[in-house]
């Protein structure tokens, strides 16, 4: 179908999922692999076309440990919090703390970290311009991060950092009126696949022509 081979094109969205356990921390990351996934991921839309996005990559240990010893300032006590009593959570979720929480301990130790940053201050933003705000900036997270997996790197999407984000401005420099939206810890992946992830049901979470109604 117009020449695509969809089969590779479905196995890559069905399988990029958030990598922490598998991330290779000893392998270097080229810069040419981030700017062609960069570059790929800015082909992604913008309302207005206004491509207000800056991309920060911190490849610099010293900054990378501070940007993760403030990124554990915020989730260690959040993912505490998250494991509840024991047994309080589905296993499901417990394998995602337990996995949030062996990212926050090993963050200075991933060789990449890429802040992506939107020009505005989005802070209590009406629903509508909210929306068109994170909605110019996502989009082209997820396709930086589709082309990484494509090319044998894994990451992550992370916004626990984003409470001290003022912190992490004045270590990059990052000018006021610029406001960052994540963290994405980045590195070549161990093993060879990934699995689809089990979620609920398209039919469960689609409505044809009105709220609740089916096809
Ligand atoms: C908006 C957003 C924020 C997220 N923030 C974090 C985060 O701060 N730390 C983290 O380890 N994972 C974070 N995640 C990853 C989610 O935990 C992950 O996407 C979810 O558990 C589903 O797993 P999967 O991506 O492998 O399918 C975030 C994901 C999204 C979409």
């Amino acid at each position: 179908m117009a020449g695509l081979d969809l089969t590779a094109i479905d196995h890559v969205l069905a399988t990029t999922r958030s990598v922490r356990k598998r991330l290779d921390f000893d392998r270097p990351v080229e810069p040419t692999v981030i700017e062609e996934c960069l570059r790929l991921a800015i082909q992604a839309p913008t309302g207005g076309n206004t491509q207000g996005w800056r991309w920060i990559v911190v490849t610099d240990a010293e900054k990378r440990s501070a940007l993760a010893e403030l990124y554990r300032e915020i989730a260690t006590p959040y993912l505490k919090a998250g494991l509840g009593e024991p047994g309080s959570i589905s296993a499901q979720q417990e394998r995602v703390v337990d996995s949030a929480t062996y990212l926050s301990e090993r963050l200075h130790d991933v060789p990449v970290h890429v802040i992506p940053c939107l020009y505005g201050e989005l802070d209590a933003l009406p629903n509508f311009a909210a929306a068109g705000s994170y909605g110019s900036i996502f989009p082209a997270v997820w396709s930086f991060q589709l082309a990484l997996r494509s090319r044998g790197l894994g990451s992550v999407l992370t916004t626990l950092h984003l409470p001290l984000a003022d912190r992490a401005a004045e270590l990059l420099d990052i000018p006021s009126g610029v406001t960052q939206v994540g963290l994405i810890p980045v590195a070549y992946f161990t093993g060879s696949d990934f699995k689809p992830a089990v979620r609920r049901p398209m039919e469960e979470v689609t409505y044809w022509n009105g709220w609740k109604q089916s096809r």
